[in-house]
């Protein structure tokens, strides 16, 4: 080892995540178009074992210690535990990013193979509500999915809930009590502009500050000092666990963010707002060595800028919506 995947501003990078596919059988608001997506055909997806190589080339040569799977949905994809056993031989930590609504049947499942976090997506409590947001009448089962999680002793177990105003501003408290009285972590994220259908505007972004204020005031906080995590935590001052806020638009955490993506068809991306890809996918499957692959990435970091501007007159969208680059 001894080699640090660094960038031009000095940002060490460790946090890997793979999308092992792009298809959904949600389609929330913020992340995909109504209309849905056309798929990726499966030969066009990295195999597990073209996944396994790149992650086992980024531990051993740059000490990355953890990889979060994420999609679409990952648990669309045939056989996942067959891929967090494959990299559960690996010496990192497996995190997973789902909508839930499959860990009913298959939590224990993930939790043997080798998975050891899990954040679900879960952005109301109120059944219709939750219908409109995702176009599907799922909550009791992603609610189900995320007692099963704790159930099968997935540690720990966060839901994350995308902050909207005018749609979920009103149930802030319910998924702090839900949080409290479950030992599950609420994960609140701005609203970014990476929905399909390009509904996005800054005012429908509900801010840290916004959030922070509404919970403390009726279960106080104090903040618990920051990783390169993009989660700001606070802590309840009754010990009834914690919260993060993921303030990716109103306090972008850039300086510190030490994220690395491959999307399901194996293009790498330096940020989940960059409009350039590196072809991961080619150099895999056209007989690269290990070094080659490496010198790859080490451009492609190299290649990442300082950050992702939403708001500069410059800014421009990325053409793939959330559920295509991975979350
Ligand atoms: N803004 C913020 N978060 C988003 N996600 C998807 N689209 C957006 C968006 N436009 C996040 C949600 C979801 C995860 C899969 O991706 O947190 O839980
Ligand atoms: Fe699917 Fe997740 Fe996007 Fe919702 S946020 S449509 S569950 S990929």
């Amino acid at each position: 080892m001894g080699r640090e995947l660094v960038d031009l501003f000095g940002r060490v990078h460790r946090d890997f995540r793979i999308s092992v596919t792009d298809r959904c059988n949600f389609r929330c608001q913020y992340c995909m178009p109504e209309e849905g997506l056309d798929w990726l055909k499966r030969e066009e997806l990295l195999t597990f074992e073209e996944i396994t190589r790149v992650t086992k080339i980024l531990v051993e040569n740059y000490g990355i210690h953890s990889v979060r799977l994420t999609g679409g949905e990952p648990t669309l994809r045939a056989n996942l535990s067959d891929l967090i056993s494959m990299l559960s031989e690996l010496p990192i930590e497996i995190a997973l990013t789902t909508n839930g609504i499959t860990l009913e049947k298959n939590a224990h499942l993930l939790r043997s193979a080798g998975l050891s976090r899990i954040n679900i997506s879960i952005d109301s409590l109120k059944a219709e509500k939750f219908k409109e947001i995702t176009h599907r009448d799922e909550m009791r089962k992603v609610i189900a999915g995320i007692e099963a999680s704790l159930e099968a002793g997935l540690s720990p177990v966060k839901i994350n809930v995308v902050a909207m105003r005018g749609v979920n501003d009103d149930e802030i408290l319910d998924f702090a009590k839900f949080g409290r009285d479950r030992s599950v972590i609420v994960r609140f994220i701005e609203f970014m502009p990476l929905d399909a259908d390009e509904n996005w505007s800054t005012s429908s972004v509900l801010s840290q500050e916004e959030i922070f204020s509404t919970i403390n005031s009726v279960y106080p906080l104090e903040a618990v000092e920051r990783s390169n995590a993009p989660a700001s935590r606070f802590r309840y001052i009754d010990g009834q666990g914690e919260i993060g806020i993921v303030a990716s638009v109103t306090q972008k955490f850039c300086g510190s963010c030490d994220r690395i993506r491959i999307t399901a068809d194996g293009q790498f991306r330096n940020c989940l707002f960059s409009n350039e890809e590196f072809d991961l996918k080619e150099a895999l499957r056209s007989g690269s060595s290990a070094s080659e692959i490496c010198e790859l990435l080490e451009l492609a970091v190299l290649a990442k800028r300082d950050g992702h501007g939403i708001g500069n007159v410059d800014f421009i969208r990325p053409a793939r919506s959330m559920s295509q680059i991975g979350g």
